[in-house]
This record gives C-alpha cells, sequence and structure tokens, in this order.
C-alpha cells in the first residue's frame, strides 16, 4: 500500500468536509500526576486518547464523534436563537420551564432481577451543565431534597461547554452531592473532561470508566456498568464495563447516550439508563423535537423503550443546553423501580 493511502486511512470519518489538522495543532499531553493513577486504572492509551481529543476537538462544530453537526458548540448562533427568542415573546416562558423539573417515576420489570433487589429504586439525574445557572442550581436541588431512593446514579454532563474550566460545575456538584441519597455512580458524557475524574470522585461519587460494581444483597448480585462518552469521543467500551459479568446475571448499563442501544443490548444488559438528548429540549406541542443529536432511532431518544430483551430510558436530563430554555419538553429527574419479572 503506498504512504497516501495509508495517509488517507488515518483521516475522518466523514472524509473530504473535515479537513485534518495539521499535526502542529496536537498539544503535548502530559498528565498531571494526579491522572497517573487514572492512567493505570483507565489504560494509558484510553487516557491518552481522551486527553488528545478533548484539547484537539473539544470546540468543534463540524465532524468528530457519531453525528456531523454539534450546534452546542456554535457559541455565536446561541446568541442569535436568544435574541429571537426574546423578540418573539418566548424567552421568559423557555426559562421557567427549564427551571420547572419534574420527578418522574418509571418502573422497569426485569426477568433476571434477584427477589432481592426487587423494588430497588434508582435516583437517575442527567444532563446537568451545572455551571450554566445558578437558578437551575438551587430548583435541581429543591427537587432532589425528599426524594427516596436507594441509590443515585449520574449519566454524564455536569459541564455546560465542552471545553475550558470545569471547575464552577464541580465546585455546584459539591454542593449537590448531600442531596443525592444512597451510594453515588456517575458516567462522564460529552461535554465532561477527563479531568474531572479525581475530583468527581474526591465527593464520594464512584465513577464508571467503562467499568463495573456489583452490588450485594445476602446472596444475590446485581452488576451496575458505566461506559465513558460514546458520543462525541466514542470512548465507550462496553466489553470492557461488562467484562466478568456472568451471563445469567442481571446488570443495568449507564451510557451518557442511548446510541449505544444495539451494542449494550446484545452484549446481554438488561436495561439500560442514558441522557443526552434533553428529548429534543426544544420541541413542538405533543414533544415532537425539532432536532435530536443523536445517531440512533428516534424512539429511543426520550422515555422508556425497549430493544428485544433490554429495557431502556433514555432521560429528557434536568439541566439545559446552548440555550438554557425549555419547550414541550419538561426537564426531569426520574425514579427507577426496578421489579422482579
Ligand atoms: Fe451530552
Amino acid at each position: 500500500m503506498p504512504d497516501s493511502a495509508i495517509l488517507a486511512g488515518t483521516g475522518e470519518r466523514r472524509g473530504a468536509a473535515v479537513p485534518m489538522d495539521p499535526p502542529a495543532a496536537m498539544p503535548p499531553v502530559r498528565p498531571d500526576p494526579e491522572l497517573a493513577a487514572l492512567a493505570a486504572r483507565l489504560s494509558p492509551v484510553h487516557l491518552r486518547q481522551r486527553l488528545n481529543m478533548e484539547g484537539a476537538h473539544g470546540k468543534a462544530v463540524f465532524g468528530y464523534g457519531r453525528t456531523f453537526f454539534h450546534l452546542e458548540n456554535w457559541y455565536s448562533i446561541h446568541a442569535l436563537i436568544r435574541g429571537v427568542l426574546k423578540l418573539g415573546g418566548l424567552y421568559g416562558r423557555g426559562l421557567r420551564n427549564a427551571l420547572a423539573i419534574a420527578v418522574t417515576r418509571h418502573e422497569a420489570r426485569l426477568p433476571a432481577l434477584p427477589a432481592a433487589f426487587d423494588g430497588l429504586r434508582v435516583l437517575q439525574l442527567s444532563d446537568l451543565h451545572l455551571d450554566a445557572s445558578e437558578a437551575f442550581v438551587h430548583a435541581l436541588a429543591e427537587r432532589v431534597r425528599g426524594v427516596e431512593a436507594d441509590l443515585t446514579v449520574l449519566t454524564g454532563d455536569f459541564r455546560y461547554r465542552t471545553h475550558g474550566d470545569w471547575r464552577p460545575a464541580l465546585e455546584r456538584l459539591e454542593r449537590l452531592r448531600p442531596q443525592l441519597p444512597g451510594e453515588v455512580y456517575a458516567i462522564l458524557g460529552n461535554h465532561d473532561t477527563v479531568r474531572m475524574v479525581p475530583r468527581i470522585e474526591s465527593l464520594g461519587i464512584r465513577l464508571l470508566m467503562n467499568e463495573h460494581v456489583t452490588l450485594t444483597r445476602a446472596d444475590a448480585r446485581l452488576h451496575l456498568a458505566g461506559i465513558d462518552d460514546p458520543h462525541f469521543f466514542e470512548a465507550g467500551n462496553i466489553e470492557r464495563a461488562a467484562d466478568g459479568i456472568p451471563a445469567e446475571d442481571c446488570a443495568i448499563l449507564l451510557s451518557h447516550s442511548p446510541e449505544t442501544w444495539w451494542q449494550a443490548a446484545h452484549a446481554g444488559f438488561d436495561l439500560l439508563l442514558a441522557g443526552h438528548t434533553h428529548g429534543g429540549q426544544v420541541c413542538l406541542p405533543g414533544g415532537l423535537p425539532l432536532m435530536l443529536n443523536a445517531d440512533c432511532p428516534r424512539a429511543y431518544c426520550r422515555g422508556p423503550w425497549r430493544y428485544r430483551d433490554m429495557l431502556g430510558y433514555t432521560s429528557t436530563g434536568a439541566g439545559s443546553s446552548i440555550v438554557g430554555v425549555r419547550y414541550n419538553c419538561p426537564p426531569e429527574i426520574v425514579v427507577h423501580t426496578l421489579r422482579r419479572g
């Protein structure tokens, strides 16, 4: 094979529409000492790849990842959208809608669930984008307060932007942490940097980075797996996350985006919990989204769904992205009650 063909093979998935970055644009990656342990845990390749992609492509509007267009990174149009909504008299209502967080109750019937876990309540919070609005953090804390659940899962997108300072988002997560019931598990989304991992875990939140934990009650087991962002960074590794889970055991997968639906089902997971889509966030009456940022069937982009033997739930998310408004698509936190059968 000539050298030119080898080089062509390293190009982007969407081909000529996306120019290659010159080699000089790639920043050197020097993981700080805090990340050294993470390199050993994730694999040095995973960490290096994630950091390199964040540095080189974290602001990309076109190309990369599973979808070609990333509106969340087109910051100049955010102001335009805001202005149009204000002119149309819709902005204030959209802001109020975004703060009216619903508590959704969802029951998941899982044939493989051990009797000892029948009735387990899992609180899911997704797409918090915590540094977008202080008013939102206050509304979220008020909504979570008093919700009863046995454990909490956070399914990614803590930060508002996909690049830049991540500390303000985690300072707000620290304030929210005392409100979260039970053990807390989390995954990263496409707005999150892998540099967040040590700080999040210092809050007593266990991140699942292509990993799983096994919950036990008496002799019964329930496995909870989580993957790194499968949408933009395509860093989710289901095979690694599921490694060691017996095929006959009940297992739940946390995946920031539902785009992993068929890989997860064929890996043998019983339930997939996702977010990312915001349900469209801006929808027509009846909940019809104007746009979805996921490369998967619309049926899997909001609420409960099923693919073969696997149940799924895609949360509309609690927070908002791009412009902090919602129409016909309320923000939510979800209490999933697991039932045997
Ligand atoms: Fe996302």
